[in-house]
């Protein structure tokens, strides 16, 4: 009996090997394997790079660089190291599908701007919304688009929030200097939603829009969560929290209707109204249903990226003295044409150079959106690399900013780099083509006018300066910038 046991102990250790080896082998075979068969002979090659085990693909090794050692970029480094650069893409298998690393600028560009061959899917459409813009493709995509972008991003929708912002935001640091000790994070977290109420649907500060926050939260954790409606699982909870905010929006919008067929008017100058009101050329507007699906994926885009951005900009103005001094000159300068309490305007924003340099700035070392996926529609050619029909391509936006080819000491806020345009598709923060972030002006503005409230009110210091940071979901101080503050 013992030695039948240890027998079959020694034949499972012995097969141990053998089973890894097939384990690390399967996904080559299974997926690189078959193109290579299909380009042998054509002088086009599959990318380098290896693409794991079965299911996980490079998954253990992804989160090993994110969130064991902290070294994300070294993700892509040690690719390079092993594989050379191959044209700026490696095959990899990340997130349960065969993907396609675009790490290099000109191959971001490229894929960016071939709407055809690679299209933007969401695993969680029912979260965002079937007809919000982030969901649709071709025509009906470049017809949304028109729609959202006139609502949120020209100038003269950005003059009209640049100033609807402000009383908020005067308020909110008003009372963290009160505090005297607060949390960055989740404070301007509070007061960019309550914005966000007050922009995209006239709702007050409030008990009810504390719970809609509370709402949008539970969304966005089941956007990033595996799509499996199981009680349970982050992705039901979404989506029971995405059914109760449509029905607090409808509620909105039914009552706006209400008060129109009395003669009443509804009169506001919020998203809401405003995707309802704007026509295209021939006179067509926008149905309730995309109305609704596009105020809930706009605040699932802006929320929290405007959040992280403000966010940053608090971390990296208490880290660099000598940027902040320059800053609030420059407002201060700005002040002193001011009467006291009167806001700024969205024009004296775009006289802030040095301003604009310290938003920019902020947002290229925030990497928010660390990594943008396509997938290919059909087999593409890349400079003699085929990307294959079905893999998803991973732009790794991320790299592009923070590769010393691409910027000179790229971990050092420097607002001055600025001066100089940087070398083309080596910024991609907003992302690139027709799908380029639709609320970027509307990101930059709100960041500009806090930073202009900040500097030239507060005086402010981290209060754990070395905290460690976590880089997934987004990258984000452990301590989410615990800071000290008062007025000047
Ligand atoms: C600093 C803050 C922001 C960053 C870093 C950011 C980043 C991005 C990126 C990288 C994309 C491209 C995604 C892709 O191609 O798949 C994108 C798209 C988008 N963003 Fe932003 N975003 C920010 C703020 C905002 C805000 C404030 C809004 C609106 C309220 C917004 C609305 C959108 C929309 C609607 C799209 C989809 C555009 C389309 O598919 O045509 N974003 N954003």
């Amino acid at each position: 009996m013992e030695v039948t046991v240890a027998m079959a102990v020694g034949v499972m250790v012995g097969l141990l090997p053998v089973v890894g080896l097939l384990a690390w082998w399967w996904n080559e075979v299974w997926y690189a394997l078959p193109e290579k068969f299909k380009l042998s002979g054509t002088g086009i090659r599959l990318p380098s790079g290896h693409m794991g085990f079965p299911f996980l693909g490079e998954m253990l090794t992804f989160l090993w660089y994110f969130k064991v050692v902290k070294r994300p970029d070294d993700f892509i480094n040690s690719k390079r190291r092993k594989y050379g650069d191959g044209g700026g893409l490696f095959r990899s298998h990340l997130f349960g599908r065969p993907t396609i690393i675009a790490f290099a600028p000109a191959v971001s560009k490229f894929v960016y701007q071939k709407n055809d061959e690679f299209i933007l899917e969401w695993p969680s459409v029912e979260l965002v919304g079937p007809t919000s813009l982030v969901a649709v493709n071709g025509p009906s995509h470049t017809r949304l688009r028109s729609f959202v972008t006139n609502a949120i991003n020209r100038p003269d929708a950005l003059r009209r929030i640049a100033s609807l912002v402000q009383p908020n935001i005067v308020a909110a640091l008003q009372s963290w200097a009160q505090t005297g000790r607060v949390n960055a994070y989740k404070q301007v977290k509070k007061v960019t939603f309550e914005n966000i109420g007050m922009l995209f649907a006239s709702l007050e500060a409030g008990a009810e829009l504390a719970s809609v926050d509370e709402l949008f939260r539970g969304i966005v954790k089941g956007v990033r969560a595996q799509p499996l409606n199981v009680p349970g699982t982050a992705y039901h909870h979404a989506l029971q929290c995405r059914k109760k905010v449509t029905d607090v929006f409808k509620k909105e919008l039914e009552k706006r209707k209400t008060m129109e067929l009395d003669g009443l008017g509804s009169k506001t100058d919020d998203l809401m109204d405003g995707l309802r009101q704007i026509q295209d050329e021939q006179g067509n507007r926008l149905s309730e249903q995309e109305v609704l699906d596009n105020i809930v994926s706009l605040v699932v885009a802006g929320y929290e990226s405007t959040s992280l951005s403000i966010m940053w900009s608090t971390y990296y103005l208490a880290k660099y003295p000598d940027v902040l001094r320059k800053l609030r000159e420059e407002n201060m300068a700005l002040r002193k044409n001011k009467a006291a309490g009167e806001f700024i305007t969205s024009d004296d924003i775009s006289q802030l150079k040095y301003t604009k340099k310290v938003v920019e700035e902020t947002i290229r070392m925030a990497n928010i959106a660390a990594i943008v996926f396509r997938l290919a529609t059909k087999d593409v050619e890349y400079k003699g690399y085929r990307i294959p029909k079905n893999w998803k391509v991973a732009i790794w936006s991320r790299y592009a900013h923070t590769n010393p080819e691409n910027f000179q000491d790229p971990m050092c806020f420097n607002p001055d780099r600025w001066d100089v345009a940087p070398a083309p598709g080596a910024y991609q923060v907003f992302g690139g083509g027709s799908r380029i972030c639709a609320g970027n002006m509307l990101a930059r503005i709100q960041v500009a006018v806090f930073l202009h409230h900040l500097s030239t009110g507060y005086k402010w210091e981290l209060l754990n300066p070395d905290a460690p940071m976590i880089y997934l979901s987004h990258p984000i101080p452990t301590d989410g910038v615990e800071i000290s503050i008062a007025a000047l």
